[in-house]
């Protein structure tokens, strides 16, 4: 963890996810392209078949499995302090929750104060937790959107630092829903990133 609060070039970011990566490709692809001057400096997962961490190996990123544990949704302190201290070795600016799906707790929220930023796949405040697009379709609202925000030990609870609105349509099923706010997400991460890589928004 970089003791200046300046943004440095490129941005450090360590990713971490559970699940299928199209974040962290989308933020690859923004990197590659010369749009978003960052580096993913490692990928975790705390699920060892995860696309997350495929796509880590295949650009030749440093892919790290965290040990499962006994609980679903939380580290154990013992093993978030070793993850806290496997991240800190890479000095990463933000840690990048993209599909992350357990909640963060004291050690790493203590070793990156408010250097952790999550994206969410509704306007916040509306709808935190899991599948926020189901939550949005039963509540029959017809606009939703997907956030990111700077992680705090709440639910989805951070500040919020940007939002992109999506539309939700008479026909739209989960997966259509959640594919067009997947699509929002890709755009709105980068972007999001680019602006505390390029000194726009100052890092706190
Ligand atoms: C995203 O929809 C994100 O909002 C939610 O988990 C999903 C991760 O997707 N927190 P992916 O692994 O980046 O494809």
């Amino acid at each position: 963890m970089s003791s200046q609060h300046q943004t440095k070039h490129p941005l450090r970011l360590a990713v971490l996810g559970s699940g299928r990566g199209s974040n962290l490709r989308a933020i690859l692809e923004a990197i590659n392209t010369g749009t978003l001057p960052a580096t993913v400096v490692t990928v975790g997962s705390d699920n060892p078949q995860a696309g997350i961490l495929q796509i880590a190996r295949d650009h030749r990123i440093p892919a790290h499995s965290i040990p499962e544990g006994p609980f679903k949704t939380k580290l154990t302190p013992e093993a978030e302090s070793a993850l806290a201290s496997y991240l800190a070795d890479f000095k990463p600016d933000l840690i990048v929750l993209a599909g992350y799906m357990r909640m963060i707790k004291a050690p790493l929220l203590e070793t990156f104060p408010q250097r952790i930023i999550n994206v969410h796949p509704s306007l916040l405040p509306a709808f935190p937790g899991l599948a926020a697009w189901e939550q949005a379709l039963q509540a029959k609202v017809t606009e939703t959107g997907c956030t990111i925000h700077f992680v705090d030990s709440g639910m989805d609870s951070g500040p919020i630092i940007a939002q992109e609105r999506v539309p939700i349509l008479p026909h739209d099923t989960s997966e259509t829903l959640h594919a067009r706010i997947q699509l929002a997400e890709h755009r709105l991460y980068p972007e999001v990133l680019r602006q505390f890589a390029s000194g726009q928004r100052p890092l706190p």
